[in-house]
């Protein structure tokens, strides 16, 4: 069976409904279903359902949402729920972001309460975690991961692991044109994937590295066995190179 291997694409605030049309019918000509090979496209909400409509016949392409809110309904102006997203063409929902958890403040019990929210919706979460440089720098690393973790390993049944996907993304590495070693990445890895497993899991979650991956730097960091794919913001706006990062 050939490698499950997941290429995230989080668009961030880019592409309204008629950019990120013409991307997915651009992106269609370009490229065909391969075993093994999964691609995942965070579009801002509004651009969802065009998107998942043009993939419609392509069962390899997930299309998700960058953020929910963790109640289903009631006075939260400017949030969508789950639900909402799942609606409109949702399959996956990016959860915990660094741009959502140092931006916009969600804490680590949000996340957690996000995963679980989307799991009970029967979305899959993609659960972000990763150190900020002065947390690196101070030799944090380790215990703000396993704190990010902790939160969510609390909240979500060991049963429902089976439908998570986690992203390791050290905030000094997203958009700054540096990116982890390929064994800085492994390494979180690893850790992430013995506390899981310590706390009871005995499924292996798949584990996605991401920040400043590009297309000359992505095979070398996808050689690590403790990598299960990609999550990219930068190099995936645009059709040709997100095609070509990803293989084709
Ligand atoms: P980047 O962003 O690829 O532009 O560094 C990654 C992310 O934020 O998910």
């Amino acid at each position: 069976m050939a490698r499950r291997l997941i290429y995230a694409a989080n668009w961030k605030m880019n592409h309204g409904p008629t950019a990120a049309r013409s991307f997915a019918q651009r992106f269609l000509e370009l490229t065909r279903p391969v075993e093994g090979r999964e691609l995942w496209f965070f579009p801002p909400i509004i651009s969802v359902a065009g998107v998942a409509e043009v993939f419609r016949s392509r069962p390899d392409i997930s299309v998700g949402a960058q953020n929910a809110h963790w109640e289903l309904k009631g006075a939260f102006t400017g949030e969508i729920s789950v639900t909402m997203a799942m609606e409109t063409g949702a399959r996956t929902m990016l959860i915990g972001h660094s741009e959502r958890r140092h931006l916009f403040g969600e804490t680590d019990d949000q996340v957690a309460r996000k995963t679980v929210t989307t799991l009970r919706a029967g979305l899959i979460p993609l659960v972000c975690v990763g150190e900020t440089l002065a947390e690196r720098e101070g030799g944090r690393t380790e215990q703000v991961v396993l704190r990010q973790m902790t939160a969510v390993l609390d909240r979500v049944a060991n049963e429902d692991w089976e439908r998570i996907v986690l992203a390791y993304e050290p905030v000094w590495a997203i958009g700054t044109g540096k990116n982890a070693t390929p064994d800085d990445a492994a390494q979180v890895h690893e850790l992430i994937r013995f506390e899981v497993s310590r706390r009871g899991v005995n499924v292996r979650v798949p584990i996605l590295y991401g920040g400043s991956v590009n297309a000359g730097n992505v095979l070398s960091l996808l050689e690590r066995p403790e990598l299960d794919g990609v999550l990219v913001g930068g190099a995936s706006l645009d059709p040709d190179g997100w095609a070509e990062l990803v293989g084709f």
